[in-house]
């Protein structure tokens, strides 16, 4: 795979382009998932560098259950462009265009449009209990060829009302390593569209 283009990389997996409109995605080795930790704790929680052993061993097993969590789940494969699994934790994937490169282009007004889209989006996905529960918009969700808004990452899936309404009470989407991926214009607003759509649904649990 080395001689195709890397298009991404998060804790879990490293995303390379496949030049036929798919994408593998690796799971991470240790070293490989360190040196992208420290990228994001540098600027927002240094010291967290201290414990990347811990978050590497909970990140790699909650990638093995969500595999596991995909295989048994009805959750419409077009709103995950089309995974298939290749082996215990890697997969492939439709390539399409995440979220991080589509809002910079976007006015106010369309920015606001695709984060009530985002919204309803993910009200859809709790209907079928299977959320990502981390609510990173910008690097875990893209637009498909159709223009519909897809989740990406499948490696950290709440699937029980219990481990839904746990993600939703703590209100990812209001972390700095969340909100300030967004341009800045558009951060209070997703912030609120978010607390005003999810959480009651956390309080009733
Ligand atoms: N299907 C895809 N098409 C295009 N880019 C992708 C795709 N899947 C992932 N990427 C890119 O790779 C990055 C990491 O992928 P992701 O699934 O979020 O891995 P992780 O679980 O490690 O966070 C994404 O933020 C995105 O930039
Ligand atoms: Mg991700």
């Amino acid at each position: 795979m080395h001689t195709h283009e890397q298009l991404g990389r998060g804790w879990q997996y490293t995303v390379y382009d496949m030049g036929n409109g798919r994408v593998l995605k690796r799971a991470n080795t240790r070293s490989v998932a360190y040196m992208r930790m420290v990228r994001d704790f540098l600027w927002t929680a240094p010291w967290r560098i201290c414990s990347m052993s811990h978050y590497f061993n909970k990140a790699r097993e909650e990638a093995m259950t969500s595999m596991s969590v995909l295989d048994a789940h009805a959750i419409s494969r077009a709103w995950l462009a089309f995974p298939v699994r290749e082996g215990e934790m890697d997969y492939t994937q439709d390539k399409v265009s995440p979220l991080r490169t589509i809002f910079p282009r976007l006015s106010q007004q369309e920015g606001e449009g695709l984060i009530d889209r985002f919204v309803q989006f993910n009200r859809a996905l709790i209907q079928f209990s299977y959320v990502d529960r981390t609510f990173q918009i910008t690097e875990n969700y893209g637009l498909d060829k159709d223009g519909n808004i897809v989740l990406m990452d499948l490696g950290e899936i709440a699937a029980t009302p219990e481990a839904i309404a746990r993600a939703i009470a703590d209100r990812p989407w209001a972390l700095v390593s969340t909100a300030h991926l967004l341009p800045p214009a558009f951060r209070a607003y997703f912030i609120r569209q978010m607390d005003e759509a999810f959480l009651p649904s956390a309080l009733l649990v």
